[in-house]
């Protein structure tokens, strides 16, 4: 038996994460599946009413869970940046999910691209360092010193910036950084994959002719694994990168990104499937506890119509079935999905006309006939 954590969050979450809710239903009535189901209440509702992101008793209980699965979250009445912080990052931080597991595929006839080569790339990103550590400041007038301190699972780094410039010019910075122990564990994970999904080939985006000490490290750290275990790399520029999966998608599998990069070219990847409603990903802890989400956010503008696309949620469904070690189940959901898609059973961004649950009804009755 799973044990999971359902957060529902805000806006479109609770709506979609219902159809997951109703697929994994499906899945325990038709196979030895069986979940345990924790709901909690984190997200804007709870905020506004207490002033709680991220409680001490969220972790307690997160903690003692095989899985999370999350819908989203964001609310109009509160500042951009307060909940996402406060919640999103705090879990991501907390449990140190240092792999953002995105799968990116071409379904049917939804993709944008005008070649209908299919894909199916899985991307994998780095999701703790590069340039997202929070480690930034000015120098006002081109003089001063700035302290900075990044606390991580693996490390306590602190660093101490002084600057003198020979023109009083405001001068602002961020630092990227990457740690040997944060790209091994990493490559280990990249590895592992690359080998269960039966590959022998990762390509690696970085921009190692620019920023050579940030992506040198990262480089030296990829060949030198990749030597040990037989894994072929091909290295490849993030602008490169950016063409390459507009002209021919079909030419990638597996892909490892650096932190920023992959924050960019996987939304780049969500867009040529056809519609952010049908990506999930996973904030992964290969050893701790994982997160499950659609890529979508709360989506206020259509929250209470009926409208949004359960696919990204009922998929997230999957990835986490994947990690759990019932890849056959995912592979049942994601069978699901193409089915009630080739009967044209799709919400209006997808140019259909069925409401939420009408999709996840589909998927439901596919997964109760085979
Ligand atoms: P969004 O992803 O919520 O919506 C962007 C656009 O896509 C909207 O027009 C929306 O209607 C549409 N859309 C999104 N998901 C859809 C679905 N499943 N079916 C059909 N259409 C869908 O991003 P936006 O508008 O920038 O942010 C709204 C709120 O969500 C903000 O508070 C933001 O901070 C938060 N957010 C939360 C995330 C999370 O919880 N992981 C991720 C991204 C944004
Ligand atoms: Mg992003």
């Amino acid at each position: 038996m799973f044990k999971v954590a359902v957060i529902p969050g805000d806006g479109i979450g609770p709506e979609v994460i219902s159809e997951g809710l109703k697929v994994l239903d499906a899945l325990e009535e038709t196979s030895s599946l069986s979940t345990q189901r924790t709901m909690l209440e984190i997200g804007a509702s709870r905020y506004l009413r207490t002033g709680e992101l991220l409680t001490e008793d969220d972790v307690d209980t997160l903690a003692r869970q095989d899985a999370i699965y999350f819908g989203a979250i964001g609310d109009l009445r509160i500042p951009t940046g307060v909940l996402e912080k406060g919640i999103l990052l705090a879990m991501r931080a907390r449990f140190d999910q240092y792999v953002n597991l995105r799968p990116i595929r071409s379904w049917q006839n939804f993709s944008r691209l005008k070649n209908e080569a299919p894909f199916n790339i899985t991307f994998m990103r780095e999701n703790t360092e590069d340039f997202y550590m929070g480690t930034g400041g000015t120098f006002r007038g081109g003089k001063g010193k700035v302290s900075l301190r990044v606390k991580r699972s693996l490390y306590d780094l602190g660093i101490e910036m002084h600057a003198s410039s020979s023109v009083p010019d405001d001068f602002a910075f961020e630092v990227g950084i990457h740690s040997r122990r944060g790209v091994e564990r990493f490559v280990d994970f990249v590895v592992r994959q690359v080998n269960q999904a039966g590959l022998n080939k990762v390509t690696v985006v970085d921009k190692a002719n620019v920023c050579t000490d940030l992506y040198g490290l990262w480089r030296e750290i990829f060949m030198e694994k990749s030597e040990r275990v037989g894994v072929e790399l091909e290295f490849i520029f993030v602008d490169a990168m950016a063409m390459s999966l507009v002209r021919n998608p079909d030419r990638f599998g597996s892909v490892a990104t650096p932190n920023m990069f992959g924050d960019i070219l996987t939304d780049l990847g969500a867009e040529l499937q056809g519609s952010l409603g049908l990506s999930a990903s996973g904030n992964i802890n290969p050893s701790g506890i994982s997160m499950f989400e659609p890529i979508h956010g709360s989506a206020p503008d259509i929250a209470g119509t009926k409208r949004a696309n359960p696919f990204g949620a009922i998929l997230a469904a999957k990835l986490m079935l994947d990690h759990l070690g019932r890849a056959d189940l995912g592979m049942r959901i994601e069978r699901g999905v193409e089915d009630a898609m080739g009967k044209g059973i799709l919400t209006p961004d997808l140019g259909g006309s069925s409401t939420t649950s009408e999709v996840g009804d589909a998927v439901v009755q596919y997964l109760s006939r085979v």
